[in-house]
């Protein structure tokens, strides 16, 4: 048996580092992706800052050579920029950062990336709950509209996808301790990561196209 290849973007800290750590010790070849590069120990660090095109592109020519294949991709890097405010009042500048990163990165990353996944590939978009059109988010307007165009990134992907068996799910792991998420949050790394790590590992591979929380469905 091979050992699937994982590649985690925004692996440097927070929840992606996490979900990479976890995936070393569940025996994935991990590529560990990030624009800080630190050493992770087990995995393979691939300097990658997801907004540089160029740089997308040489990961999947790494990737191309090094592994011949890739099998599961957690697109975990994002940003917020905006934590209090509203609508009215977006900076241009801090939307378009948040859709550069947030939305549209992942959506690069699997262009360049799917050409070397095979039937029962795993693609992984880390979203939040800030992006739920069912539950009007009033924080961070910047971050909440970015991470809904990420939803409706997973959705056209997955049917793009379908026919060639790779799933695309959107996942919220909760509001979680990180930098990000600060102290307050109620939520631990691990159990945010596991919110991540049950489409990777346990989820049916044949789920495709949903919005998930802690293994449970939750609405756009
Ligand atoms: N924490 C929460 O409560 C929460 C809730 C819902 C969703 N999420 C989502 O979970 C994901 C991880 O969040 P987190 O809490 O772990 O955040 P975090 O601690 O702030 O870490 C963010 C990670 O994203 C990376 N990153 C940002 N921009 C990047 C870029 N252009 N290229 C490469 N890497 C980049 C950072 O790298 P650097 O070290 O280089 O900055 C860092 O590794 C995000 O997508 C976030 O929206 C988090």
């Amino acid at each position: 048996m091979t050992q699937p290849i994982a590649l985690v973007t925004g692996a440097s800290r927070g929840l992606g580092r996490e979900v990479a750590r976890r995936l070393v010790a569940e025996g994935y070849t991990v590529l560990a992706g990030m624009r800080n590069t630190t050493p992770l120990p087990g995995a393979e660090v691939i300097p990658l800052d997801v907004t540089d095109e160029i740089g997308i592109l040489a990961v999947a020519d790494a990737v191309k050579i090094r592994h011949r294949r890739l099998d599961v991709l957690v697109n975990c890097a994002g940003i917020l920029l905006d934590q209090a405010g509203d609508a009215c009042s977006i900076e241009a500048s801090r939307l378009r950062q948040s859709f550069e990163t947030n939305a549209i990165a992942p959506l690069r990353l699997v262009q360049a990336l799917v050409p070397l996944m095979p039937r029962g590939g795993r693609i992984v978009n880390v979203s939040s709950g800030g992006g739920q059109l069912s539950t009007p988010a009033t924080w961070a307007p910047a971050y909440c509209i970015s991470k809904t165009a990420l939803n409706a990134v997973t959705v056209q992907l997955a049917e793009s996808l379908r026919p060639r068996g790779i799933a695309v799910n959107a996942v919220c792991p909760g509001w979680v301790r990180t930098d990000m998420g600060g102290p307050e949050a109620p939520r631990s790394l691990q159990q945010g990561a596991d919110s991540i790590l049950w489409l990777v590992l346990q989820a049916d591979p044949g789920l495709t196209g949903g919005f998930w929380r802690d293994g449970e469905r939750i609405p756009w």
